[in-house]
């Protein structure tokens, strides 16, 4: 595991952004794994500001997002579609067509979330997932207890989660209860991978993913198993690790 500790938030958001837009560089047909939520919005910024002065594109890219609620279509302004092409998509050269986030709406979900593993397989391997992570350790909607060979799947999100992410809906009763998200089994499939974590509020999360054994009621921890596999925090939630690398 590599650690990159960053100033604050801007600081963050340009180290996950260098890694990235290096991906985007190096590889002919770069393939995508994208997270939604707070954390990568900054990511995002860097990105499409990157992209608008021609230093990087995402006309060769494929991208594969985490998840998404069950029940939510893309005009839903709390769903993942809407978050992705607002955030993203919308403003980039990324042909709209690669850009994959698993369907909350499908008629049949458990069809649907082969289908989107298929579809990973047939294009060969994720080659960097980015990811946030949840105050209970989740990494995309994989709760805590959730087995670590999951492949994309449906999920029952966990009280607290729901709890934390009406903050993008009207009310907490709008939250719907269900999820798809790509599996533990997946992410760890990414040649590389990315956590970034920002914010004093993520700092018990930090702690804990830092003492941590690798089990499977912290998902996250699993990620200390991956070959390439880079931290990203800011000073705010590495403030409560112990054990400073
Ligand atoms: C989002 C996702 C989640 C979030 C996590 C942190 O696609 O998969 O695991 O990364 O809930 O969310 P924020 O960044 O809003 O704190």
């Amino acid at each position: 595991m590599k650690i990159i500790t960053a100033k604050d938030y801007a600081q963050l958001s340009k180290a996950a952004c260098d890694i990235v837009s290096d991906k985007l560089k190096k590889i002919s047909q770069p393939v995508l794994g994208l997270a939604t939520g707070s954390t990568p919005e900054g990511l995002y910024e860097c990105l499409i500001e990157r992209c608008n002065m021609g230093e990087i594109s995402f006309r060769n890219a494929t991208t594969f997002n985490l998840d998404e609620y069950v029940g939510l279509d893309e005009t839903h302004p709390g769903s993942y579609q809407y978050y992705m092409k607002e955030k993203l998509f919308n403003h980039i050269d990324l042909p709209i067509e690669r850009a994959n986030v698993p369907s909350g709406t499908d008629a049949d979900l458990e069809a649907h979330c082969k289908a989107y593993e298929e579809k990973i397989r047939e294009i060969g391997k994720i080659d960097i997932q980015v990811l946030g992570i949840g105050v209970n350790g989740h990494i995309g909607f994989n709760e805590p207890g959730t087995s670590f060979d999951s492949r994309t799947h449906v999920v029952e999100l966990d009280p607290s989660t729901i709890e934390v992410n009406s903050r993008f809906f009207d009310s907490i009763d709008e939250v719907p209860g269900k999820a798809v998200t790509m599996g533990i089994q997946t992410i760890m499939d990414a040649d590389e991978v990315v956590l970034i974590i920002s914010g004093e509020n993520k700092a018990d999360t930090v702690a804990a993913f830092m003492e941590s054994d690798v089990t499977e009621d912290f998902p996250a921890s699993i990620l200390k198993k991956h070959p390439n596999f880079t931290l990203i925090v800011d000073e705010a939630a590495y403030s409560k690790v112990q054990t400073k690398a």
